[in-house]
């Protein structure tokens, strides 16, 4: 099936993927998002599409302020139903009682705990049942993003993932953002290129890495929460 799908948007461009997907998988496709810069083109796609693909975002309860202003402006402009997921209130209690608000800080598997318990299970059910998944990954993003490809099989969630901007430089994405007027989150002009929870999140410096300001403090982590696995 992922061979078929990979044929079947060969060629084409961002918007006529998203078209595509939109118009043969309608509502077995989901997108994701988190408000960031990409994202806010695909959901722009979405929206000029038709929006018969379903769209959530995982709400881990450690956002920034500006992620909630951007997701209000977003639902303002398109009026699109964005399916918020929760961490499972139960894990969420559990692992704040015992270790505290900050845990993430304390090593590697403090930090993954976190994120899989506000982002990695939530997500397992907010993609299930679905065929393809889109996201907003661009290779220019990370060195693990390079080694990506713009279609993929996901083996741990069995879906197609697809990624339309995977080859957008994130002057493409600026242009496109400035150009059609969509709404983006104020951070972005603030430093932040890329922007996750809070408090695993800073600005970078002029020349840092894209992802540089994910996970900051970890030297000796590839900086992804597992939402989206990488080859190396
Ligand atoms: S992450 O794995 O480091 O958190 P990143 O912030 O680069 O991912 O975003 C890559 C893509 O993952 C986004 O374009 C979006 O599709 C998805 N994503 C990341 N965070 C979320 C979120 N909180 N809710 C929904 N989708 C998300
Ligand atoms: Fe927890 Fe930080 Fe991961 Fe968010 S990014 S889920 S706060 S460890």
């Amino acid at each position: 099936m992922i061979q078929d799908f990979k044929k079947e948007i060969e060629g084409l461009d961002a918007k006529a993927i998203i078209s595509y997907v939109n118009e043969k998988w309608g509502d077995t496709a989901v997108f994701s998002t988190s408000f960031g810069i990409e994202d806010q083109v695909i959901t722009h796609l979405l929206d000029q599409a038709g929006r018969e693909v379903h769209i959530f975002t995982l709400e881990t309860g450690r956002l920034f302020p500006e992620t909630y202003k951007v997701w209000n402006r977003t639902l303002e402009k398109y009026g699109l139903p964005i399916k918020a997921y929760y961490p499972n209130t139960e894990r969420v209690e559990k692992l704040v009682t015992e270790k505290g608000p900050s845990s993430f800080y304390h090593s590697i598997e403090d930090r993954k705990e976190c994120c899989h318990i506000r982002k990695i299970e939530p997500l397992q059910r907010a993609i299930k049942g679905y065929k393809i998944w889109i996201t907003g990954i661009r290779a220019e993003q990370s060195a693990n993003r390079e080694d990506m490809e713009s279609v993929e099989w996901d083996e741990v969630n069995q879906i197609i993932k697809v990624h339309p901007l995977f080859h957008w430089t994130l002057q493409d994405v600026e242009s496109f953002i400035k150009e059609n007027n969509v709404p983006y989150n104020a951070l972005h002009d603030k430093g932040f290129p890329s922007i996750g929870c809070q408090p695993c999140t800073r600005a970078i410096l002029p020349g840092e890495d894209f992802r540089a300001g994910r996970w900051w403090w970890e030297d000796k982590s590839k900086k992804e929460c597992g939402l989206h696995r990488t080859t190396n």
